[in-house]
Parts: C-alpha cells; structure tokens; sequence
C-alpha cells in the first residue's frame, strides 16, 4: 500500500508568550511592564513538524487539544507549514497548554500549564495514522504522562505498522527518567537525546560511556551537544560531527528539533548517514540565526539562502 505519508509526528502540542524587554524581575503584589510579546507556536514535536514539512516531507501529526482559541492558533499555524491535521483529537474538557516565557537576554523564567498534553494517551491515536505514514518519531514523553506509560505499547505499533521510528527524549523535569529503556530503545531505529539527556539515563558522566552502556539498543543513537556539534553512534563506532559556526546566534531555542528534522528529513530521502548528521548540524545551526523554533524556516527558499549566506553551504532539496 503506499503511503500517504512520509512522517507521522506523535507529541505535545501547546503555545507560547513570550514576554520580552521586561526592566526588572517580577515581585508578588506588583506589576511590571514587558516592552515587546510574541505569541507563537511552541512544543518541541510541532517545532520538528514545522521544520520537517518545510524541508520537504509529507507530514501529519497526532496530538491533543483543548477547544479553545490557543487550539485554533496551534492548527492555524501547523497547516500553513502543510503539517496535516487530521488526526488531531480535540477535547472540549481539556484546555490547551501554554508556556509562559519571560526572557531577560540571554536567560529566560518560564511556566508552562500542560494541559491537553497531559492526558493525551496512545488510545486517542487513530489507527489509521500508523497506517498512513512511514516513519514515526514522537518526542518529550517525560511532559506527556499518560503517553509515557505507554511509550513501548505505541513504538510496537509503530512497528507492527511497518514504520520506521525515531525518539527525542527531551528532559525530565522530575529527573527520574521512569521508562525501561531497554525494552524501548530496540523498538527505537533512531534515538536522539542531547548530551545532558544521554548522560542522565545511563548514569554515565561521558558521552563516550554512555553510548558505550546502550551498546545493543537502538540501531543508530545521535547526540546533540550544541556549539560542539553531534556524535553518531552506530555498530559500536562513534564518529563526531562538528558543528557550522555562528558567531552571531540569536537564540538555541529549537535547536535540537531542528537538528532532527535535518537529520530524518535527510535519512528519509535515502541519503547515508554522514551525509544525515551534516544536514542536522546544518539544520540546527540555520535555527540559531533567527529567534525561536521555527523563525529560521519560514520556506524552504530561506533555508536554502540562509545555508549559502551564513554557512556557504549549497543545499539540494
Ligand atoms: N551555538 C550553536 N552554533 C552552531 N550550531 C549549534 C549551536 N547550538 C546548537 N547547534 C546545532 O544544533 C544541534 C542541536 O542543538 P542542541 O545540542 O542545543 O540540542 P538540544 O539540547 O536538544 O536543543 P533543544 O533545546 O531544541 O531541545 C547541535 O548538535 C548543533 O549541530
Ligand atoms: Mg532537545
């Protein structure tokens, strides 16, 4: 049968405000002023399925969301990237999530309210949207409990469906990492933490050990290690990839998702996979040029600029 899709993207889905140019820091029984507010789409899934679509891959995605207008705005903003929406579950007993972000330069305080999120379970997913695309990857299970739980239930579906899968940790705000990684990481084609995540589960205080201790789990492990690049782990070898210099960067927001869609964008048009972790790190670079997740991606025409002015890289999409 083919498919209609080439990536079904399972996650979080919520928005963000972002308050900017605030002179001084909150107090309780008091007010400040902030000079300057974005509302946007945020989420690390929608940011990858943002990005993966404008680099060119039919993308749907399955998330929860309240009925409510951050809801229309989450949607509004997904399709006019092209992410299909159908299998969205809309609960009218749930509200969507949002994070609030206050950022003073280069740091930042944030709350967020998970909302739809939380209660979003392997259930809500139509069956025919494992049916309908080739590849799966779903991120931040440790901000989605119920989809958590159920993490090794929804990759053997994935599987029995065909499916090629990827996984984005993302961190756990408790730090407790509570998932058996090693029934998971064999149901896992591509597992994608960053360097502090992989360090985290394996209990290892190197990258080097901790990709050695998951020897036997997932077929392809990458990590994320910012201004230093990637390491790709694969039949027991580990080979560095370093990272496109930008001395100007606005902000890492993303960046991390933005390596992914690179990196499974590229894997998916059946490129070899050094040629994949360049494509991440090119990816994830391109994100730090402009503010946010998504700023940097607006289409695939200013990708491919950006890639030529700031990294004289030539991209053929
Ligand atoms: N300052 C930077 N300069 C150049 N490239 C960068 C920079 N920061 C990140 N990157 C690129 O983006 C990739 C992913 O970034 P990072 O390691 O921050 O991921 P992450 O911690 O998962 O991010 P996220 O906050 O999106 O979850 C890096 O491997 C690198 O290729
Ligand atoms: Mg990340």
């Amino acid at each position: 049968m083919k498919k209609e899709f080439d990536i079904l993207v399972v996650g979080e889905l919520n928005v963000d405000l972002i308050l900017d140019e605030i002179k001084s820091f909150p107090q309780i029984g008091t007010e400040i002023l902030a000079d300057k507010m974005t509302l946007s789409l945020g989420s690390s899934s929608a940011i990858f399925a943002s990005n993966i679509s404008v680099l060119g891959l039919k993308t749907a995605f399955a998330g929860m969301l309240g009925d409510d207008s951050f809801g229309q705005l989450v949607v509004s903003s997904l399709s006019s990237k092209n992410v299909d929406t159908q299998f969205f579950k809309i609960d009218d007993k749930q509200r969507t999530g949002a994070t609030i972000a206050l950022n003073y330069g280069e740091d930042r305080a944030m709350i967020t309210y998970p909302g739809a999120m939380k209660v979003y379970s392997v259930k809500d997913i139509p069956r025919e949207a494992f049916q309908s695309a080739r590849h799966l990857h779903f991120s931040s299970p440790f901000f989605q409990e119920n989809m958590r739980k159920d993490i090794i239930k929804l990759y053997k579906m994935a599987k029995e469906s065909g499916m090629t899968t990827s996984l984005d940790l993302q961190w756990d705000p408790e730090n407790k990492w509570d998932i058996d990684f090693e029934k998971l990481l064999p149901l896992v084609d591509v597992f994608l933490p960053n360097k502090s995540e992989l360090l985290a589960v394996t209990k290892m205080s190197e990258v080097e050990r901790g990709l050695k201790y998951l020897t036997g789990t997932s077929r392809i492990i990458v990590v994320k290690m910012g201004a230093d690049g990637s390491a790709l782990f694969e039949n027991g070898k580990i080979t560095y990839y370093e990272a496109f210099k930008n001395n100007n960067v606005k902000d890492a927001i993303g960046a991390g998702d933005s390596f992914n869609a690179g990196f499974i964008s590229t894997m998916l048009k059946g490129y070899d996979l050094g040629t994949c972790m360049k494509m991440g790190n090119l990816m994830g670079a391109i994100n730090t040029t402009e503010r946010g997740g998504t700023g940097a991606f607006s289409s695939k025409e200013s990708v491919k600029q950006t890639a030529k002015d700031f990294f004289g890289q030539e991209i053929k999409f």
